[in-house]
């Protein structure tokens, strides 16, 4: 009998953020025993949702029942506690605390020694929790969290969650910050619920990962719930409709095999870093889209920092094509250089600012009117194009980015350094939880900039992407190119992963 009772059911819930509907009668059931998939376009409400589920926030009507009862949770910890985790898409660790003090975060108690929270004890429930995740190789209990990347932080929340053995795991947007090996972790773990007779609902933009994960697949439009398939009836076509309410074709790359000149616009000449890079070369061409692939630790991220000047050289020199060295981001904006980060809410995006502050904030550039004098009519032009062709869902532009979803953030982070009219653009992981048809649109400016003689590196965890988009693709490991390789009709996935790895 207790079995047959759902896990979890959500009944005609409402929730509103000021004119914004963000969940418009959503009801479902979530069984034992399965992963299932939540998916939808960029602010369709699946964050909301979850959160509410999580008790990170109260729905503005309608109810839960969990386990037969009412479920009203108030706190993420109160949630926790009753089995339920969730790895938020956002960060979801603190920085300047070890490791193991993220993971018993709010549960400190449980340490105690005397008056005192014992760190050693601490740090060996957590080393013991590493080795039952099979993750102790990754990083140690006592590491400052500040100092690991931001798969290894991701894998945090993932360890944090699984030591309270949650019955229901929600995973909301985590793949696209982990690469090949974090991605198989997350898998284990969804997998391992399954089998337990515990359930996930899982969260990704990525439509061939969620086919191969979930038994069931929902799909949320605008708040609305538009249907459920079970996984015999996955078609991505029939999904991609589903979710945005017109045809989308699936083959959203370029097909063409134009190529680039041979003029450099950019080159990294010999430079090493405090870590992974020594004596790291590097050139971009006029015309080129140039990919660069590996796992997250391999160094690729590095080199897009290292060349807008953010990350400090210890040797070596980046230059521009009129022979200037690239210091400091400053030089790069400067000379035409654009960077969008994987870092989003840390690096790129001024996160207390409106949506229409963040997109002209490196436009003046172009909406420059007469001398310094920035064109306000332009400016505001400017701003509402980039909303409507980014199709940033938003109530206004005068709202904080804080009100976006996690997809239209990074729509924003695109659009403000767009405005800038950039020569180079260095993009890592720009389409990082960005919905199908936004990405179609991205992957078609990339490629109008590339015939309009500008240069991108594009920097990706998804090798898709890269041999979609790339002229010339490099892949990586442990800080050196393991491969060259261009653009051809043997340039595949398969071709590709042994070089990682
Ligand atoms: N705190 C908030 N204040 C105002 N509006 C909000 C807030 N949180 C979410 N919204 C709005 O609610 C809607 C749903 O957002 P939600 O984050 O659930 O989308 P999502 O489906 O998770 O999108 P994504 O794929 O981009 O992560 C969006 O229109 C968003 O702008
Ligand atoms: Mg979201």
């Amino acid at each position: 009998m207790a079995n047959s009772v759902p896990l979890m059911e959500v009944r005609h819930m409402y929730k509103n953020f000021g004119v914004t509907v963000a969940l418009n009668d959503v009801s479902f059931e979530l069984e034992r025993g399965y992963v299932y998939g939540l998916i939808g376009e960029n602010g369709s409400g699946k964050s909301t949702v979850s959160s509410i589920i999580a008790g990170m926030q109260p729905a503005s009507s309608g109810e839960m029942i969990y386990k037969g009862e009412p479920w009203n949770p108030t706190s993420m910890l109160m949630a926790q506690e009753h089995a339920i985790g969730m790895i938020v898409q956002e960060a979801g660790t603190i920085p300047n605390i070890s490791v193991a003090e993220n993971i018993f975060l709010g549960h400190e108690k449980m340490f105690m020694s005397g008056p005192f929270v014992s760190k050693a004890k601490m740090n060996h429930a957590a080393e013991e929790l590493l080795v039952k995740l099979g993750i102790e190789n990754h990083f140690k209990p006592s590491d400052r969290t500040a100092d690991l990347d931001m798969q290894a932080r991701k894998v945090i929340e993932i360890a944090k969650c699984m030591y309270w053995q949650p019955d229901l795991l929600i995973v909301d947007e985590t793949s696209t910050a982990l690469s090949h090996e974090g991605r198989e972790f997350l898998y284990k773990v969804m997998k391992e619920q399954r089998e337990n007779n515990k359930t996930v609902l899982f969260i990704s933009h990525d439509l061939d990962e969620m086919c191969e994960h979930c038994d069931k697949l929902t799909v949320l439009r605008d708040g609305v719930i538009i249907g459920t398939l079970d996984k015999t009836e996955y078609d991505q076509d029939v999904i991609r409709r589903m979710m945005v309410g017109r045809e989308v074709k699936g083959d959203y790359y370029r097909s063409d095999m134009n190529g680039y000149s041979d003029e450099v616009v950019l080159k990294a000449d010999c430079i090493t870093t405090l870590s992974t890079l020594t004596c790291f070369d590097l050139e971009l061409h006029k015309g080129e889209i140039l990919g660069i692939g590996g796992l997250s630790d391999c160094g690729m991220h590095l080199i897009g920092r290292a060349l807008f000047g953010v990350e400090k050289i210890l040797d070596g020199k980046v230059v521009a094509a009129d022979g200037s060295v690239i210091k400091s981001p400053v030089d790069a904006i400067n000379h035409k250089i654009a960077y969008v980060s994987k870092n989003r809410d840390q690096e790129s995006l001024g996160l207390s600012a409106t949506i229409y502050e963040n997109i002209a904030s490196t436009g003046y550039k172009i909406n420059l009117f007469f001398a310094n004098l920035i064109s306000k009519k332009k400016e505001k032009e400017y701003v509402n194009k980039q909303v409507k062709d980014l199709m940033i869902k938003c109530a206004g532009v005068h709202y904080n980015v804080n009100t976006l979803s996690g997809g239209n953030k990074q729509k924003v982070v695109f659009g403000k350094w767009m405005s800038m009219d950039a020569d180079i653009l260095i993009l890592d992981c720009p389409t990082r939880g960005i919905d199908v048809g936004v990405k179609a649109s991205m992957y078609k400016l990339m490629y109008d900039l590339k015939m309009q003689g500008k240069s991108i590196i594009l920097i990706s965890e998804e090798l898709q992407e890269i041999i979609g988009m790339a002229d010339r693709v490099l892949m990586m490991k442990d800080g050196e190119i393991t491969a060259e390789k261009f653009r051809g009709p043997d340039l595949s996935e398969h071709a590709l992963i042994d070089f990682m790895i």
